[in-house]
């Protein structure tokens, strides 16, 4: 087969919208904590959360439906959808879901787990394909529900997480506009944030076992992760930037998942980026997992803060342990 390298333009963006909304107060009446504890820890107000008629599916079809939208492209355009979660509606996988809700008919359809790293390693993925000239649209989605997973009497984590989903449309194009990237998985830190399957033993015959259960809520050691966080992220940027040749200097947004407006502050005061470059939405969506980087991209994009041109400088991090960044031009 010949192979033809061809660049990847971002052209699109869309986010679900969660109308219900689970604030600090709500929150308070559950476990023992405060808007003002939460708010001076963590920067969140507010997070929304999905309810009964809301499957990870259908909120992930919605976001990809919206990025199509803005792209003016038609659902039967898309070869390949991605969709970046940790809590799928079916264990063997929900992308499939997602190309009959849309209607992508011409789509082949994957799941990739990497927890709060999904969608960068998901938008990472799909440019592999699209350089090597094998598809020409893709659709990226991240999108998790981690209301299903929440201990909701554990007040060191129910506080912090929210559901949501974003996408992004990807198209080939002459110029690359992902400029850089950089993965990275520890897996030796994975019981810092895990969210494990737990079973019992059951006997099939004598000697002959299967192991039946569930997964468990999240359980997450913070103050490690938060540890983590503000010394590798910073790192894993600067890698990706120097692949991109590129510096700081050129960054017109820094695009982290939204796990904590400290963090947020510590990795741009780490790398000199001033606030005003910094895109938060944290107060109002709390940290919403493998989707929270492209719904924090669509309302900067939609609020005309992100323009065509811009450079974006974005990383996720989180359970495996994992991390990423993409270095990417919007438009
Ligand atoms: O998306 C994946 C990536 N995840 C992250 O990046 C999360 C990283 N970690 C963090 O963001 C922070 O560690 C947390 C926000 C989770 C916690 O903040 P912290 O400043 O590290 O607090 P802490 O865990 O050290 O707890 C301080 C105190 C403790 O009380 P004592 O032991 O000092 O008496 C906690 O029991 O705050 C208490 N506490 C709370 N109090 C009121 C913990 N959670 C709460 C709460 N409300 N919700």
């Amino acid at each position: 087969m010949q192979q033809t390298t061809v660049g990847v333009s971002l052209v699109g963006c869309g986010s679900a919208r969660l109308p219900t909304i689970l604030s600090n107060a709500d929150l308070s009446k559950m476990v023992e904590t405060s808007d003002e504890w939460i708010a001076t820890r963590t920067g969140i107000r507010q997070r929304h959360i999905a309810m009964e008629q809301d499957s990870l599916s259908s909120l992930a079809a919605s976001a990809g439906a919206t990025a199509l939208e803005m792209s003016a492209l038609s659902p039967e355009e898309v070869d390949l959808i991605i969709l970046a979660t940790s809590t799928p509606d079916d264990l063997f996988g929900s992308a499939a879901q997602v190309q009959a809700h849309l209607g992508a008919t011409r789509a082949v359809a994957f799941d990739l787990t990497a927890a709060c790293s999904g969608f960068v390693f998901a938008l990472v993925t799909a440019a592999q394909y699209m350089r090597l000239g094998v598809y020409q649209t893709v659709l990226v989605i991240g999108a998790d529900v981690l209301s299903r997973w929440t201990d909701w009497s554990d007040r060191r984590t129910c506080v912090l997480f929210g559901d949501g989903a974003g996408a992004v449309v990807l198209r080939a194009s002459d110029r690359d506009r992902l400029r850089g990237f950089e993965m990275r998985s520890d897996g030796a830190l994975n019981g810092c944030l895990t969210l494990p399957y737990q079973s019992e033993s059951a006997d099939l015959v004598e000697g002959k076992t299967s192991q039946q259960g569930t997964f468990a809520p999240v359980s997450m050691n913070g103050k490690e992760v938060y540890r983590f966080a503000v010394k590798r992220v910073p790192e894993i940027i600067e890698k990706a930037l120097f692949r991109a040749d590129l510096t700081t200097k050129d960054i017109d947004w820094l695009l982290l998942h939204q796990a904590n407006q400290r963090i947020l502050d510590a990795v741009a005061n780490r790398l000199d980026i001033p606030a005003e470059r910094v895109i938060s939405n944290m107060s109002r969506h709390g940290n919403t997992s493998a989707a929270s980087i492209p719904i924090a991209l669509d309302e900067a994009v939609r609020d005309g803060k992100i323009k065509p041109g811009d450079v974006i400088a974005s990383s996720g991090f989180g359970a495996g342990l994992s991390w990423g960044a993409a270095v990417f031009e919007w438009g």
